[in-house]
């Protein structure tokens, strides 16, 4: 009875909303109400909310820019120790995206995107072919040269009507001086599909081809003419099926190839001008690859080298989703916005390597930083990416507040999937992290992107370090733990994707006192959580 009385009582108040609104508070009151005080991630906490929302049920999915959508909200950071090749494609098999560094020659940085983008496909529509008087050697030079992970080609003729197939086992050095034609499984014993018969559901017409040919892994799809018109590989179709039934789906373009961006620097010729011509030249091979977005990726976003580039580049590739940055101000999101960007990098200084606020007393903390850029991202219909200092799943949430998705390096560097060898210390494994602005960085050609000149014998301040990271395991198994986090923190704001988590946020400072309650403490530890 008492019971029913203070339920009815408490009901009847209605405005529990009302003593929560004065102390919970939405983004657009909590931070102009701490305008004379920037925050970052550990000085704030979120309010839980009334939910009906199961982590396990929440949608991450995120939109960048036409053509870019990503299925979770992570992105690895264009840094030399983070993302190649190996990176960009476990994140975006995990729904994510890798971008690509430049600290390397732009050849290398163009084949490093092509293997993203060739990496799984369902159907390969312009399968590698040789001509039957190719020479066993010259295909295993090119095997080489390009760096193919397959082994097995169509052989065609002038007009791609199909002759037959050489496989992986006839592609040895002592065959070299043999033609495709001698040693190819000739075309009566290849197995094929009329293009005709894949019907509305090509994947799982080839599914059901190899279910019923045991021993075969290649099936080849012909017209009516016998032309070679595409392939099939059992080791793509088998990973496809598997995709459809997790819960994050892989990133893919409309092609069904892995989503992949590059990060590219504003060069400079000898005069101190904006090199055009390489530039251009640089991102129309991105572009010719596949490339899904190029990130401009400079220090300071908010100058006019970056915004010459920005624009030329939307002039050059109207369509491209152009990421541009870095910048912490409205003023520097309205800039790189009006020169065509479309999606804005906010961060300066607060990265795990960075020493930008030590070394030149400026840069923002992140999370104010992240209101001021987020509300003019929105007034200019760009989305915004939050770079830098997140070290743990709650951070992205709280970035996510803000932004439309995160930038990792350090949580993502000690991956087996990042560059690097890893080393054993004292009976742990590292492995290499460094900021780009660090001296061994900058002289491996990122000196651009903090406005110096490559030549290292000109004395110029470092502001980045390097580092080392305890080696971290897989990228499915970072990437699942800071996903089970960010689902958790949506789970408790009631949010089921990341529009509402925006809408349903409500922020409060945190003490010292606080920040330390928030941890770990009066116990001793004996497993971390992850
Ligand atoms: P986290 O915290 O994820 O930060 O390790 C990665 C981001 O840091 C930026 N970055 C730098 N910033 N000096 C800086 O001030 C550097 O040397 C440096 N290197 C990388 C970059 O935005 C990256 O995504």
């Amino acid at each position: 009875m008492r019971r029913r009385a203070s339920l009815h009582l408490c009901m009847a108040a209605k405005p529990s909303n009302h003593l929560d609104a004065k102390f919970f508070l939405p983004a657009d009151e909590f931070f102009p109400a701490n305008a004379r005080l920037a925050l970052t991630f550990d000085d704030v906490t979120l309010a839980t909310q009334f939910s009906e929302i199961l982590p396990r049920d929440t949608v991450l999915e995120t939109r960048l820019a036409d053509g870019l959508h990503l299925n979770i909200p992570i992105i690895s950071a264009d840094m030399d120790t983070v993302t190649e090749s190996r990176m960009a494609i476990a994140m975006a098999l995990n729904g994510a995206l890798g971008l690509i560094h430049y600290n390397m020659p732009e050849r290398q940085q163009l084949s490093e995107v092509s293997r993203v983008k060739n990496a799984v496909h369902g159907l390969i529509q312009e399968p590698i072919k040789v001509g039957p008087d190719q020479l066993i050697g010259d295909v295993l030079h090119l095997i080489e040269q390009k760096k193919f992970g397959f082994s097995t080609f169509p052989v065609v003729d002038a007009h791609d009507k199909l002759l037959g197939l050489l496989s992986g086992h006839v592609l040895k050095p002592r065959y070299a001086k043999r033609k495709a034609v001698e040693v190819m499984t000739p075309r009566e014993h290849v197995q094929t599909i009329n293009k005709k018969k894949l019907g509305s559901n090509p994947i799982a017409s080839a599914d059901k081809f190899f279910t019923e040919h045991p021993g075969i892994h290649k099936l080849l799809v012909v017209d009516d003419e016998d032309r070679l018109r595409g392939l099939f590989t059992l080791a793509d179709v088998e990973r496809i099926m598997q995709e459809r039934i997790a819960q994050f789906k892989p990133a893919r373009d409309a092609h069904h190839r892995l989503i992949c961006g590059a990060a590219v620097s504003a060069t400079r010729t000898a005069f101190g001008d904006l090199d055009r011509e390489r530039i251009l030249k640089h991102v129309g091979g991105l572009v010719e690859r596949g490339v899904d977005a190029v990130a401009v990726s400079t220090a300071h976003g908010f100058s006019k080298g970056v915004g010459d580039t920005v624009r030329m580049l939307r002039d050059a590739f109207p369509k491209l989703p152009i990421i541009a940055g870095n910048v912490t101000s409205a003023a520097g999101v309205e800039f790189l916005a009006s020169a065509g960007a479309s999606v804005i990098k906010a961060g300066q200084g607060p990265g795990s390597i960075c020493t930008t606020r030590l070394v030149a007393g400026v840069g923002i903390p992140q999370l104010t930083a992240l209101y001021v850029t987020s509300r003019a991202a929105k007034k200019c219909g760009v989305t915004l990416i939050a770079d830098g200092g997140i070290t743990k799943s709650g951070d992205i949430v709280k970035a996510l507040t803000l932004a439309d998705a995160v930038i990792c390096g350090g949580l993502l560097a000690g991956c087996s999937e990042a560059p690097g060898e890893i080393v054993e210390i004292g009976g742990k494994l590292y492995k290499q992290y460094r900021g780009m602005g660090s001296f061994a960085a900058m002289k491996a050609g990122s000196a651009a992107r903090y406005g110096h000149e490559k030549d290292t014998t000109r004395k110029v301040a470092a502001e980045g370090i390097e580092a080392l990271k305890e080696s971290a395991g897989s990228v499915d198994r970072v990437l699942g733990t800071l996903i089970g986090g960010i689902q958790s923190g949506l789970g408790y704001l009631g949010a089921a994707n990341l529009a509402q988590l925006r809408e349903r946020a409500r922020f409060t400072r945190v003490s010292p006192a606080g920040m330390r309650e928030a941890a770990p403490h009066d116990v001793v530890e004996l497993k971390t959580g992850n």
